[in-house]
């Protein structure tokens, strides 16, 4: 088929790759000319593992292009996937600027019947607005389809060629039955609905996996005070197959650019229905007080007196395997101990950039390696569980600490890994 995404982030780049990969003719636009550009060199924007080589091939067989040029693209296409942003608005509502703007150029581009499809994630009911939005600006005909998206960041390719499910939500058949076509080739679980429900499956889906996250959390919290281990509590529920043991790894909360954006944006849905989502507003509280958990733990130990003290940070991205940092909860641990005088030395493996880019690049010592920040640090506190920490020498990394404090806002180590060493060691839940 010929398929042609608009936006090239995170889903419409991932998808177009899959896509491709799965033998379609697949045409990328971003209205980013320096994007573009570095696509057809080669260059991947964003870190995702796999991407680069995937793009590559896809390219080299001719599957995959990049442009600027929308309209081209459109008429090349019977297919038109939209993927463009939809970041949060100050109130929390989901801002559609981008996607109106795109079903606008689509809809003056068209030279024939399209298939327009949204996979970006948008408020129920938006989808028939666009609807309306393209008829007013073109004759030709055309279906809409809602395509939600499910791939998460640091393992997006997996989850797009093997994703549990494609849920399609569309108003007449003919147009289903060709998304069907396009995703049997991915799985066998391909739900067909209307548009308003599938457009609310993608909200329910990832609100519902952040109140998993959240309820762990705060088992978690109750387990330190009553000495139970919240590993073994997530572990012995998971087997549990109505619970499912995926999602129960307890911390120092969810970031990024999905959950904390979609949960608010659903709690406005919600409210603009005049129905208060009392169970997701309690989500949100609690994984936004989980991530001072670890600046309660370094105030007991140092008893309240965090001024003049040296903190080394392992980790900035919302999650290992990414160099996003939206939302992270290191942005605002980091800014909580640089702003109560504290002496911060951090390190990611691939984060920094992004980091710097969004916290300023005044303030904290950057280092070049996990060890460098850990030098003579009074206490080390690690918020991302990339593998590399996972692997550290923990007699290694007590020698260049200054004091063996470790706090451990991901569960890396086990306390028998830690018992033994010295290490004055503080994990979440147990
Ligand atoms: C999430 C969903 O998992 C995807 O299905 C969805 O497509 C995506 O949002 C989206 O809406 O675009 P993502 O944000 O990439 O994907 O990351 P996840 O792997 O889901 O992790 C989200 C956050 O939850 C991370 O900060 C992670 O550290 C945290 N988390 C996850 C936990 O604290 N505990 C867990 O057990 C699992």
């Amino acid at each position: 088929m010929n398929i042609t995404i608009i936006g090239t982030g995170y889903v419409g780049l991932v998808s177009g790759v899959c896509y491709a990969e799965i033998g379609n003719d697949v045409i990328c636009v971003d209205k980013d000319p320096y994007k573009i550009d570095m696509l057809n060199k080669g260059k991947v924007p964003i870190y995702e593992p796999g991407l680069k080589e995937l793009i590559a091939t896809n390219r080299l067989a001719g599957r995959l292009a990049f442009t600027s040029n929308l309209s081209n693209a459109v008429r090349h296409s019977d297919i038109v996937i939209i993927a463009v942003g939809t970041p949060p608005l100050p109130n929390g509502e989901a801002n559609l600027s981008y996607i109106d703007q795109a079903a606008i150029e689509i809809a003056k581009a068209m030279n024939g019947y399209k298939i327009i499809t949204v996979k970006s994630t948008v408020p129920v009911g938006t989808n028939e607005r666009l609807a309306k939005l393209i008829k007013s600006h073109t004759n030709m005909a055309f279906d809409s389809i809602s395509l939600p998206e499910f791939l998460r960041e640091g393992s997006a390719i997996q989850d797009t060629l093997y994703p549990d499910r494609v849920i399609i939500g569309a108003e007449y058949q003919n147009a289903a039955d060709t998304m069907v076509q396009l995703h049997k080739p991915l799985t066998q679980n391909i739900v067909v609905t209307d548009i308003r429900s599938a457009e609310m499956i993608k909200y329910a889906s990832n609100a519902f996996l952040a109140t998993k996250i959240s309820f762990i959390n705060e088992i978690a919290n109750i387990c330190e005070k009553v000495g139970a281990d919240v590993t073994k509590v997530a572990e012995g529920m998971g087997y549990d197959k109505r619970i499912g043991s995926s999602f129960l790894k307890a911390g120092i909360g969810y970031g990024g650019s999905c959950f904390p954006k979609d949960t608010s944006a659903l709690i406005q849905i919600a409210g603009n229905v005049d129905y208060e989502f009392k169970l997701l507003r309690s989500v949100v509280e609690v994984n936004q007080d989980q991530r001072f958990n670890v600046i309660r733990k370094l105030e007991t130990i140092f008893d309240g007196e965090l001024n003049g003290t040296t903190i080394a940070v392992w980790g900035l991205s919302f999650k290992p395997n990414t160099d996003d940092v939206r939302e992270s909860p290191a942005l605002e641990i980091i800014q909580h101990l640089v702003d109560n005088g504290v002496r911060v030395k951090t390190y990611d493996p691939v984060a920094m950039e992004s980091f710097q880019s969004l916290f300023g690049k005044e303030g904290v010592i950057w280092c070049e390696d996990a060890m460098e920040a850990a030098q003579d640090a009074d206490a080390l506190c690690l918020l991302t569980e990339w593998h590399e920490f996972a692997k550290v020498d923990l007699h290694e990394l007590q020698k260049v600490l200054k004091q063996p404090i470790l706090i451990d806002g991901r569960n890396v180590f086990n306390e028998e890994q830690v018992l033994g060493t010295g290490f004055i060691y503080y994990s979440v839940g147990r």
